[in-house]
């Protein structure tokens, strides 16, 4: 087995397994809706009955793709079954060499990373601007070295980072820049779409996301090499034909296709994704400019150059010196008065929540052994301070879905004045 296998520990016999998608949300309830059950387009039923009448051989994976492509406006789209397998592809078709480092968000979900770190590079967190959630050109520069290959951004709750100063520094170093756009679909820069912002991206389709299908995702570039070497690498499992032998494999690839189903699933939602997300951006600031107006409470900032909030997730910082109650006290409080699922985010600080990362690191297990490296690093919170303290004083609920009224934006806002105005000191 593989050194650095070995340096993780095997599941204790009674772990307390995380939970996804519809399970997650299990025994919620408020006064406003969760995702769940979710809506779905309506043409799905009649997409998946072409599939199970063709026998599974109509092309419902490559129709999907060729409509993503064309909605989002790029020439490529490789459809995976989920953001952290389409993201894994993209880590094995870059040709990154082990020891490479690749800088990171550091407030994110554990799919943006995973692929890359399978293929033994080393991931850098750059900390997030101060008053934001997500990392920017001046929070990337200081983490730049001469091993730095690319820069991965990820425009969290769906607040798309401010992208042309972070391409600008990207083209000054020569570095590759990848948008995760999983909590961002549709959204819009400055009149340009979220996946278009970069040099490529990963999409999540998973069931509780905006565009949810099921376990679905992909891979969205301009780049024809890149597309095709994705292809090849996610697809096809590096596999090629050999006259006279058959199937060789030239590269270590996946089987990351995305099923027929979740595509005739994922090509109805994206039928009606800009309603959905419309909805959502009128959601996010209704919310958003409820929330600004209680004092001690301060909520995600809307960047003036955010066109379209295609918003996932809402949340709000507190200040913990205007009132008598601690932050997961005040969370608690919002929960029990209705915010379904109100809590804090502590486990989205990528460098506090990897522990295995941080014991490879600490052990030199390689890659983090000399070489390929020349020097230790070292994962825990005090990598991005700045993250840190935002994420210990932020609150959010489950997230946000478009079966919200403007009854139901009132009602949130409500809540979280109610709780403050309950532990005011
Ligand atoms: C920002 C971000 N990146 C990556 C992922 C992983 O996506 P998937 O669940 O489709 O693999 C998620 C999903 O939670 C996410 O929110």
């Amino acid at each position: 087995m593989n050194a650095k296998r070995t340096a993780t520990k095997p599941p204790r016999a009674k772990t307390n397994r995380a939970k996804f998608g519809a399970a997650a949300y299990e025994g919620l309830s408020g006064k406003i809706p969760t995702p769940f059950p979710r809506h779905i387009g309506g043409n799905a039923m009649a997409y998946l009955k072409e599939v199970v009448d063709s026998g599974l051989t109509c092309n419902m994976t490559e129709r999907f793709e060729a409509a993503f492509a064309k909605t989002v406006g790029v020439k490529h789209c490789i459809a995976t079954p989920g953001c952290t397998p389409a993201l894994a592809v993209l880590a094995a078709s870059l040709r990154l060499k082990p020891g490479d480092e690749v800088i990171f968000s550091p407030v994110t979900d554990y799919g943006t990373l995973m692929g890359f770190i399978k293929e033994d590079i080393i991931p850098v967190f750059a900390d997030t601007a101060p008053g934001s959630i997500n990392l920017s050109a001046k929070t990337i520069e200081p983490c730049i070295t001469g091993r730095t290959r690319a820069v991965v951004v990820v425009h969290k709750t769906g607040i798309i980072c401010d992208m042309d100063p972070i391409n600008a520094l990207a083209k000054k170093h020569g570095l590759i820049v990848i948008e995760d756009c999983c909590q961002a679909v549709m959204g819009r820069y400055k009149g340009r779409l979220a996946g278009t912002l970069g040099h490529a991206a990963g999409f999540s389709f998973d069931s509780e996301k905006t565009m949810g299908s099921d376990t679905g995702g992909c891979l969205v570039t301009n780049d024809d090499d890149l597309a095709s070497y994705a292809r090849f690498i996610g697809h096809s499992r590096g596999a090629e034909m050999r006259p006279g032998f058959g199937r060789i494999h030239s590269a270590a690839g996946y089987a990351h296709r995305m099923p027929l189903c979740t595509a005739a699933i994922s090509l109805a939602q994206l039928e009606i994704v800009h309603e959905n997300v419309q909805r959502r951006d009128r959601i996010a600031r209704l919310i958003t400019s409820g929330l600004a107006k209680i004092p001690g409470v301060i909520p995600l900032p809307i960047p003036k150059y955010l066109d379209t909030y295609s918003c996932w997730m809402l949340g709000f910082n507190i200040d913990p010196t205007a009132f008598t109650c601690t932050v997961d006290e005040f969370a608690q409080q919002c929960d029990a008065m209705g915010l379904p699922g109100a809590g804090t985010a502590r486990y989205y600080l990528m460098p506090a929540a990897l522990t295995f990362l941080q014991e490879m690191a600490a052990s030199q297990t390689y890659p983090f052994s000399t070489p390929p490296t020349a020097h230790g690093y070292k994962y825990s919170a005090d990598n991005c301070p700045t993250a840190a303290a935002f994420l210990d004083t932020f609150i959010r609920w489950v997230t946000v879905c478009d079966k919200y009224t403007d009854e139901h934006c009132a009602t949130a806002v409500q809540i979280v004045r109610a709780v403050a105005e309950r532990n005011r000191k």
